[in-house]
């Protein structure tokens, strides 16, 4: 069942708020503002419906500041060093929107945009967007499609495809912060994550371009690891990111969907499962987050969520040995993400 209710506007065109619930009750609502899920709610071992993503009360404060909560982030997600890339003989300069470096598309990514959105069945939401050629001085049209479908496994499955009119580069992701307690701080979630390698970064967080075995650092989470275990280690890496914020090179094949990563809360006893098609999952430990008002009177503070921001690897334009974002006419960018909430036995 969806239900549609009006949200505000934006730049004169009405925002509308879409609920998607499932025959467990389980609700999860978009907004067509920046493709935002501005709340999911599950329930715990004992049947108590709670809030698992940090997000705001209104429109108005998704529009103002947001720390792009529960966002479409592109046309490219996470960072591009300077700003700069090359292709086909070309050299573009983007917007250094964080520090010198291009984050998540820019200064008015997807993640601010208005999408057009239309109900495909009675548990699928379709947004569409149409990004101009050199938008964000990005080059070539871009078709962008994004498929929310909420099925009765209480799986979140968020479908993506793209085609271009010129090449171009992208990397699209969903940036939900989750708390599966429903309240404080994520440092006691356990996290699990099927990957060998990640990609080590710099002081500005962009990739040396190494994919460094995670055995022996505190980014081996093979084994379900409390996020707090060792977030405040002497490494290097947690110094760069004062905690976790790092793309993890997953395991195998990309263009599978296949199980990368899980996370689960023992006192509410939900759990969360991750599936998907991507090469990499950015884990973000909330480690900006400082004091920000949020829904329902809630205050989060640095790290009270987390994100698991399934993409291609950051900075991949200008890394050769990364996999290709690049994107040529003719070609269609398919990318397949499944949130699977669970309740721990
Ligand atoms: C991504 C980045 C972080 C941060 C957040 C948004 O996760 O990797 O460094 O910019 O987005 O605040």
């Amino acid at each position: 069942m969806i239900e549609r209710q009006n949200f505000g506007s934006f730049a004169g065109q009405p925002v509308h708020l879409f609920t998607l619930k499932n025959k467990n009750s389980v609700e999860v609502s978009i907004c067509n503002y920046g493709g935002i899920v501005t709340s999911i709610k599950t329930p715990d071992k004992k049947g108590n419906f709670d809030d698992i993503v940090l997000g705001f009360d209104t429109l108005e404060e998704y529009i103002e500041d947001n720390p792009y909560f529960g966002c479409i982030a592109g046309r490219f997600a996470n960072r591009i060093a300077e700003g700069k890339f090359s292709l086909a003989g070309k050299t573009y300069q983007l917007a250094q929107n964080d520090g010198e470096h291009h984050l998540h598309g820019g200064e008015r990514g997807f993640d601010k945009v208005l999408w057009k959105a239309r109900e495909t069945s009675d548990n699928s939401l379709n947004l569409t967007y149409h990004s101009k050629d050199g938008e964000e001085i990005y080059p070539g049209g871009l078709e962008v499609e994004v498929i929310y479908t909420l099925t009765d496994n209480d799986e979140l499955r968020i479908d993506y495809a793209a085609t271009t009119d010129a090449p171009t580069i992208v990397n699209l992701t969903n940036h939900s912060y989750f708390n599966l307690s429903g309240a404080t701080d994520i440092l006691a979630h356990e996290v699990l994550l099927k990957a060998d390698r990640f990609t080590p970064i710099d002081e500005g967080f962009i990739p040396t371009g190494e994919l460094k075995e995670v055995d022996g650092t505190p980014f081996d989470f093979r084994e379900f690891m409390p996020i707090g275990a060792r977030i405040n280690n002497d490494h290097e890496q947690l110094k760069f990111a004062d905690g976790y914020d790092h793309n993890w090179v997953l395991n195998g094949q990309a263009g599978e969907l296949r199980h990368v990563a899980s996370v689960r809360e023992l006192e509410t006893g939900r759990g969360l499962e991750l599936f998907t098609t991507q090469p990499g999952v950015q884990f973000y430990s909330g480690n900006f987050l400082t004091h920000i008002k949020g829904k329902d009177g809630r205050i989060y503070e640095k790290r009270s969520g987390f994100c698991l921001e399934t993409q291609h690897f950051p900075d991949s334009p200008n890394q050769p040995n990364f996999p290709s974002v690049t994107l040529k006419p003719g070609e269609k960018y398919e990318q397949t993400t499944v949130f699977k909430f669970t309740i721990l036995s």
